[in-house]
């Protein structure tokens, strides 16, 4: 195992939904199995003041909240030695100053320092700079890294503006934009499927694929986050971040090898050469959804509209989908078919591949029914799994055919589940880039999105809708090219094609 340095982890927005979902349980969870290292230090701020016990209970009870009465109490004091608050309040404009005589002077704070920023996206500057304006980005006597959460601006034009804003401070190999969908174990998986295998790769292009299916559903609505919501919308929130990652990791040639920039290279490839959509051809590449009241679990969930902080003639979209051609040697004609919905039927996401058909249809005379093609799925959650459907004879004396599934699903009994936050926090501590974007990359990604989002943006006085707990609104197989197309909405065979929805 590689060895970690000492550090100091400053978050910001300590006391926000991230920290508490996300950030502290996989800090803890992380401690419990003694993989933080030993010198690291947490230093939480939030702009209201906590003494330093408070701050600690609060932190307790996320994790007793979670963890309930079985929690490693071992741990749960050993993380609490680590645990200090520091309050930024908005008007004070000493703060920093004050931030910065602590990390700099107080040696229980280890030099080399981390700074997430687990706040709005709009703060993400303002904290650079005052960071930036005491000297505490200055890399005199260790390192200091900033880890910025997704969306990396609402558009291109304003990522590049938030991309300047933030090289007045750091140099790009101190900036961390996290994807948090790169930390998932199957995602990563994409790529030891691709080049830990010889099988695949003679089969991976426009000769034998058909087409590509990404999906992310979640029962879930929009929650408390309708602020946030409300100006991003699924496109921006799901399809510009995590899909378009899982698109450049199927679609990508193997890199010359697993470096952080050999891999963000070969991303960034993928990205510019997917097939820009113009402004007409919007509608034939693109289709959103809002969903409307429903019934998920057997219990009846409001609509977006009716959700706390929405407009009440909001026409964000809560679904989204897309075609998209990646215009190189490999993927020419091959479409990858994007979508993202709340309060769907099911909370999955899953890559897809389905193969075309083989060149002649010999069985057409004994089977009963259309071919049915090859399938390749990579579950990524609720179950991690590989898939692939097969046709088997049936057994009897006709030639009839039927589909078999050949599930592997790899976790062993007593194998661990893991945050992706967890993974990527470590990542960061340890300097690796590789699961983190390059602004090329972000820029190539917004560029696929973009004239989307301004056709949609013109596009203000109507949005289907799709009833919560079904599949997304009506209309979205318009995108498909052929009539035997079909979004797949489960792995298992005969995946739950021609619903209603
Ligand atoms: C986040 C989005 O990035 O990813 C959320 O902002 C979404 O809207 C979430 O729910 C999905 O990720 P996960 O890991 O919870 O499936």
């Amino acid at each position: 195992m590689t060895k970690i340095e000492p550090c100091t982890l400053v978050f910001f927005g300590a006391g926000g939904n991230l920290s508490r979902k996300k950030l502290i349980p996989s800090l803890f969870h992380l401690e419990m199995l003694q993989r933080l290292p030993q010198h690291l230090v947490i230093l939480g701020c939030d702009i209201v003041e906590y003494e330093r016990d408070a701050w600690l209970d609060g932190v307790g009870e996320i994790l007793r909240d979670k963890h309930g009465k079985d929690i490693d109490e071992a741990a749960l004091k050993r993380f609490c030695a680590r645990l200090h608050y520091f309050a930024v309040p908005p008007n004070d404009d000493d703060a920093y100053a004050r931030l910065q005589t602590l990390l700099d002077d107080d040696p229980k704070f280890p030099p080399n320092v981390v700074y997430y920023m687990a706040v709005r996206p709009a703060d993400y500057p303002g904290i650079v700079d005052k960071l930036g304006n005491v000297g505490l980005l200055k890399e005199n006597n260790g390192w200091r890294r900033v880890v910025i959460e997704k969306p990396f601006g609402y558009d291109l034009l304003s990522a590049q503006t938030l991309q300047a804003s933030l090289y007045r401070h750091l140099d790009e190999p101190q900036i961390y934009r996290i994807d948090h969908y790169l930390g998932k174990g199957t995602v990563q998986n994409i790529m030891v499927f691709r080049f830990a295998n010889l099988l695949l790769e003679p089969l991976w292009n426009n000769h034998y694929i058909d087409h590509v299916q990404i999906t992310h559903s979640e029962t879930l609505g929009v929650e408390n986050r309708a602020d946030y919501y409300e100006g991003a919308g699924a496109l921006r929130d799901m399809v510009q971040s995590h899909l378009l990652q899982l698109l450049a990791l199927v679609a990508m040639e193997p890199p010359v090898s697993m470096a952080a920039e050999h891999l963000r290279d070969e991303k960034v490839k993928v990205l510019k050469a997917i097939r820009p959509i113009t402004q007409n051809s919007v509608h034939a590449h693109a289709f959103r959804g809002q969903y409307a009241s429903g019934v998920i679990d057997g219990q009846t969930v409001p609509g977006y509209l009716e959700e706390k902080n929405v407009a009440p003639n909001s026409t964000t979209e809560t679904y989204a989908a897309m075609k998209l051609f990646v215009d190189n040697w490999r993927w020419a004609g091959v479409p990858f078919y994007l979508r993202t919905g709340k309060r769907m039927a099911e909370g999955s996401s899953a890559v897809c591949v389905r193969f075309k058909a083989p060149p002649q249809d010999l069985l057409r005379k004994t089977r009963s029914g259309p071919p049915q093609p090859n399938w390749i799925m990579l579950g990524i959650q609720p179950d991690d799994c590989l898939r692939m459907e097969l046709q088997v004879k049936v057994p009897g004396l006709d030639v009839q055919t039927r589909t078999i599934s050949l599930d592997a699903t790899y976790r062993k009994d007593g194998e661990e589940d893991f945050d992706a936050y967890e993974g990527l926090l470590l990542d960061v501590i340890l300097g690796d880039h590789s699961l983190f974007l390059r602004i090329d990359e972000v820029e190539a990604a917004w560029r696929v999105v973009d004239p989307v989002l301004k056709v949609w943006a013109m596009e203000r006085d109507f949005i289907n809708t799709y009833p919560a707990g079904s599949w997304g609104p009506r209309g979205t197989y318009r995108l498909f090219d052929r009539e035997d197309q079909f979004w797949r909405h489960s792995l298992h065979p005969d995946g739950g094609k021609l619903e209603a929805y």
